[in-house]
């Protein structure tokens, strides 16, 4: 059985500790999850919702199911497990800081200074046929009404940042986030079924250097056997790290 007693002890001898989150972490701020018991992909396919090939033939499934979800995210507040994450990397307990592949901003929000993006924002949406952008704020009238963004300039459909299924990750936060990964003594792994690649290949990175691994997830992901250390729940495991670390 893990303790916590263990985890910090694993945290303080660490020396060049990050963490790696999925959409789990941002559940206690009232953000659906995808594949967790009451995740979006109950509602929505994957297929259509965030595939880009679908996206440019019917925009309207994606804006018409984003706008509870997306489009809403402004509202939402970081959790007790963003807001001690940023504490400790402050403290120097997770000096290469977060690899998300949340696009909620809410690392940033609660004052992570190093994060690492690597499915993209929707901070920006870009024109399918101009390539122009605009901001969240400025889509945001339509997009929260369930309709699609037209570009100002040229009337084309405007598409989120985030990276959809049938394109690349961005090259340059994916070449640092491998680097941290390779680097990173300890990595935990927080909120994600790991079963999305590449993003999945970031703990087995860090394993591939002779890292060590912590997984904190409800549901058994395909690296549990990897890990030093296995937990459940986000809540119970960040308020026993506030206490301590408090
Ligand atoms: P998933 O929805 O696949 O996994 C989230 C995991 O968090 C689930 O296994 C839940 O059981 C777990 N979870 C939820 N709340 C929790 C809590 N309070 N305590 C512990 N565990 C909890 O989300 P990701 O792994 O992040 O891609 O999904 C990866 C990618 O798939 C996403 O970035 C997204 C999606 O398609 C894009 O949008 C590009």
């Amino acid at each position: 059985m893990s303790s916590i007693q263990d985890l910090t002890d694993l945290l303080e001898s660490s020396r060049n500790a990050a963490a790696f989150t999925g959409a789990g972490v941002s559940t206690l701020s009232g953000i659906r999850d995808f594949r967790g018991d009451s995740g979006i992909y109950q509602d929505v396919d994957p297929r259509r919702m965030f595939d880009l090939s679908a996206f440019i033939s019917d925009p309207g499934y994606y804006y018409s199911r984003a706008k509870d979800f997306i489009y809403t995210l402004h509202e939402k507040q970081p959790s007790l497990v963003h807001r001690v994450l940023a504490q400790m990397e402050q403290r120097g307990l997770l000096p290469q800081g977060v690899i998300t592949q949340n696009i909620d901003l809410l690392h940033a929000k609660a004052g992570s200074r190093r994060v690492v993006e690597l499915h993209g924002t929707p901070s920006v949406h870009r024109c399918l046929d101009c390539d122009a952008e605009q901001s969240y704020e400025s889509v945001l009238p339509e997009a929260s009404q369930g309709e699609i963004p037209r570009c100002r300039a040229c009337g084309g459909v405007m598409k989120p940042d985030i990276v959809f299924f049938g394109e690349m990750l961005p090259e340059d936060e994916t070449a640092i986030a491998f680097r941290i990964a390779a680097s990173a003594d300890l990595l935990l792994v927080l909120g994600s079924s790991l079963v999305v690649q590449p993003a999945s290949s970031i703990p087995i990175t860090t394993l591939d250097n002779g890292g060590k691994i912590v997984i904190v997830n409800r549901t058994p992901t395909p690296l549990d056997d990897y890990a030093v250390l296995r937990f459940s729940d986000l809540q119970q495991v960040f308020e026993a790290l506030a206490q301590y670390f408090g």
